[in-house]
Parts: C-alpha cells; sequence; structure tokens
C-alpha cells in the first residue's frame, strides 16, 4: 500500500500576509507526506517557512525554456524547491482548454525535471450519469501514459477528482471513490506493473475534516487532494492527522 499523502491546493487564493499566519502553522504529520501546492509567485515565500511539508505548483509548462511569455517550467519548479507539480486539474481542462495530450506533455515535463506529476482525472456529472466513468477516466490515464511511458507511472501520483464534487460540497461517498480508485489501481497494474500499482491514488472534492478519515480508510485511497480545506490551517491539519489514522 502506499504511503499516505494529503497534498493542499490553494487555487488562485493567498497574499504575502495571509500566507505567513497559514504557513506558519503547517507542518509535518507522522506517517503522511503533507504538501501543499501554492500559486507560483508565492512558492519561494513557502519554501522559506515550510518545516515538514512539501511544495508543489499548480500547473506547469509542457515547455523547458525559450520564447513562451508567461510560462513557468518545470526545472523552474524544481529550483524553487518543489517536489510536485499537478497537471490536468479539471479547471485548467475546462477553463483553459487543457487536453489530454497537453496534459500528457506536462506531466512528462515534470517527470523528466525530477518533479512528481499528480495527474488529476475524473468525470463530470454528465458522463457519470452516462455511465462512462471507466471509459473517461480509462482515456485520460491512457493518452498520459501514451506520453509518458510505462516505466515512469510507478512515479506518478493520480488524483481521482470528479468535477460535480469539487468545490459543491458533495464530496463522492466512500465507496463510490473506492469503486473508481480499485478501477484507477488495476489500470495502474496492467500498464505498469507492481511498481505501477503501487503507485499512490489520491481522491480529491470537498473532503473535509469531517469526512477524510471515511474516505482514507478505504483501500485503494492513499490520500487526498485538498482545495477550500486547505486554506484552513486547522481543517488542513486535521485531514492530514485523519490520514495518520488511516
Ligand atoms: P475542494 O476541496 O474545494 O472541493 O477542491 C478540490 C480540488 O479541486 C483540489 O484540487
Amino acid at each position: 500500500m502506499a504511503q499516505k499523502r494529503v497534498v493542499g491546493n490553494w487555487k488562485l487564493n493567498g497574499s504575502l500576509a495571509a500566507n505567513e499566519a497559514l504557513l506558519g502553522a503547517l507542518g509535518a504529520v507522522a506517517g503522511v507526506d503533507v504538501a501543499v501546492c501554492v500559486p507560483f509567485p508565492y512558492l519561494a515565500q513557502a519554501a522559506a517557512r515550510l518545516r515538514g511539508v512539501a511544495l508543489g505548483a499548480q500547473t506547469v509548462s509542457e515547455f523547458q525554456s525559450g520564447a513562451y511569455t508567461g510560462e513557468v517550467s518545470a526545472e523552474m519548479l524544481a529550483d524553487l524547491g518543489c517536489r510536485y507539480a499537478i497537471v490536468g486539474h479539471s479547471e485548467r481542462r475546462t477553463l483553459f482548454g487543457e487536453d489530454d495530450a497537453t496534459v500528457g506533455r506536462k506531466a512528462a515535463a515534470a517527470l523528466r525535471a525530477g518533479l512528481m506529476p499528480i495527474v488529476c482525472v475524473g468525470e463530470s456529472l454528465a458522463e457519470r450519469e452516462a455511465g462512462r466513468v471507466a471509459e473517461v477516466i480509462g482515456r485520460q490515464l491512457d493518452t498520459v501514459l501514451a506520453v509518458i511511458g510505462a516505466p515512469a507511472l510507478a512515479r506518478v501520483t493520480v488524483a481521482y477528482e470528479p468535477v460535480w464534487a469539487i468545490g459543491t460540497g458533495r464530496a463522492a461517498s466512500a465507496q463510490e471513490a473506492q469503486a473508481v480508485h480499485a478501477g484507477i489501481r488495476r489500470w495502474l497494474g496492467e500498464r505498469g506493473g507492481a511498481a505501477a500499482a503501487a503507485a499512490c491514488v489520491l481522491y480529491g472534492g470537498s473532503v473535509k475534516a469531517d469526512n477524510a478519515a471515511s474516505l482514507f480508510a478505504m483501500p485503494d485511497i492513499d490520500g487526498g487532494l485538498i482545495g477550500g480545506a486547505s486554506l484552513a490551517a486547522r481543517d488542513f491539519m486535521s485531514i492530514c492527522q485523519a490520514a495518520n489514522g488511516a
């Protein structure tokens, strides 16, 4: 079973002043890899303030360097002390036009720089209601695999984030999430063998202090990717503690 991991995704939130208090209240939790993915301008601040908590970015350029105005490369993120880069978050897919192939190239860019990509997958409500969950997630994962290759799967974290659960207060039930996670675990094993089957599979979407323990108790849920609740230190740390107990 993979080590438990809890990753905060601050999204487009924060200020130098507000971050000081939040970062100062985060800390290591025994038995859990804790990380926060902060906006690019605050990576240096977070790197200086965090103790026992890893750092990540919320997206990354597929390009390494050159004439790509506004882009931030994986090498730059590594330079700033990042361990993770989220790729393919549903907000990037729907609001910023990232398709499966782009997500694959971003994952490859992260791996090239020694970062661990957190590859987000998940279905919309319409896709769930049409019974297409496995097909949609299989397509999203297959496209990433085609770019990064099977041996790299063991160095990837997958985050299952059903779009209908993100920011809605309506988390997937532990059983609903477990069913999808088991499918992702199977896919990892079939494509990448035992090492890939041991990769970390996170759940994201309305994880709160009061539902984290039941989600993390599921055999194929290795932790969470936390949006709103990662902005309140006490909530985020309770979610990390729930992972410790699971
Ligand atoms: P919420 O926890 O706010 O639902 O967001 C989940 C998410 O998108 C994490 O990446």
